[in-house]
């Protein structure tokens, strides 16, 4: 409601504009590198669904890269979201936990200046707000 208010008074201020997000990093699986993980960045909305930005996977070296692109007036809130099976004994479901992307690297324009350097992480680990998708494989 207050958003629509704002842009109607103030409608050149508030243009819809290109957005990018770029996030690297390496995922490891206890004392090996993590190949195959499945890497999404997604956009949650406060309404409808979310929406899927970018998708690759992990490499041999278990490195990954991902760049996300977008239009709005608000800036994305994007959230990285890993697939994997690291200590996972249940086929062919796999572990998944999204972690948010700080909106400082949600920049304006079509290229990547300011990557978000996820670094190096041990998917051994237990993440508080760990789900499970069981789905995934099977569609995609
Ligand atoms: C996927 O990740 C690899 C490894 O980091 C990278 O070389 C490649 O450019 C990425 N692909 C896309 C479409 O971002």
């Amino acid at each position: 409601m207050e958003l629509y208010f704002i842009l109607f008074l103030f409608p050149a201020v508030f243009t819809f504009r290109d957005q990018i997000v770029g996030v690297r990093g390496i995922l490891t699986c206890n004392n090996r590198l993590l190949q195959g993980a499945t890497i999404r960045l997604i956009e949650r909305n406060y309404i409808g669904p979310d929406v899927v930005l970018a998708e690759n996977k992990t490499n041999y070296q278990g490195s990954y890269e991902v760049i996300g692109k977008g239009r709005g007036v608000l800036d994305m809130n994007v959230f990285l979201k890993l697939y994997h099976d690291c200590d996972d004994a249940v086929i062919p479901c796999q572990r998944t936990v999204s972690l948010r992307i700080p909106s400082f690297y949600i920049s304006r324009g079509t290229t990547v200046n300011n990557y978000f350097e996820a670094g190096t992480m041990n998917m051994a680990f237990r993440y508080p707000d760990e789900q499970r998708s069981c789905t995934d494989r099977i569609f995609s």
